[in-house]
């Protein structure tokens, strides 16, 4: 028996004031963005932008249902809209911020597992790191260089044996 460790490093700012312009700009859109969201079953509104390696830049939000699976987190909202303009544009950073209308919201948003795994692919296929800036309203501010680290051991295309 051998035992293996998975770790990785972020970086962690104390607050947005602390990041480069470019970051900062792309974390208030995401903040921004929030408004856009249609949450009203969990009053969770999440904002999600990219920056395609192209410069342009997209948004997304969380678009709930009341038939509860029906809802689609902000951040596969906007891979698939990227992914429609062009079915391989490569995403080089991706913010995403997070309201919680009901209790505080200054920690770093944690994308939910199925956003992890569509981000993984999303990389994979567009062979390109996606960057992730992670905060809530105010707070800290996680900076994580690629979205397939948050997913070890992940399941993949590879896995499936053609
Ligand atoms: N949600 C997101 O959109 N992204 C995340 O990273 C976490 C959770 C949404 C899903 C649901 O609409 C609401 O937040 C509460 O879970």
């Amino acid at each position: 028996m051998t035992t293996s460790t998975v770790t990785f490093d972020f970086e962690v700012f104390d607050s947005i004031d602390q990041l480069s312009s470019d970051d900062k700009a792309l974390l208030e859109s995401a903040r921004t963005v929030t408004q856009k969201a249609y949450a009203p079953y969990s009053e969770f509104l999440v904002g999600a932008v990219a920056k395609l390696v192209d410069g342009k830049i997209l948004k997304g939000t969380n678009q709930e249902n009341a038939s509860y699976p029906v809802g689609i987190c902000a951040e596969r909202a906007l891979l698939a809209s990227t992914a429609m303009l062009d079915s391989n544009i490569a995403i080089q950073t991706m913010a995403i911020a997070y309201h919680n209308l009901n209790g505080d919201s200054d920690k770093p948003v944690s994308p939910c597992g199925m956003c992890r795994q569509s981000l993984h692919e999303y990389e994979e296929r567009t062979k390109q790191p996606i960057r992730l800036i992670l905060s809530g309203m105010s707070g800290k501010v996680y900076i994580i260089e690629r979205a397939g680290l948050l997913l070890p051991l992940s399941f993949g295309s590879n896995n499936l044996i053609k």
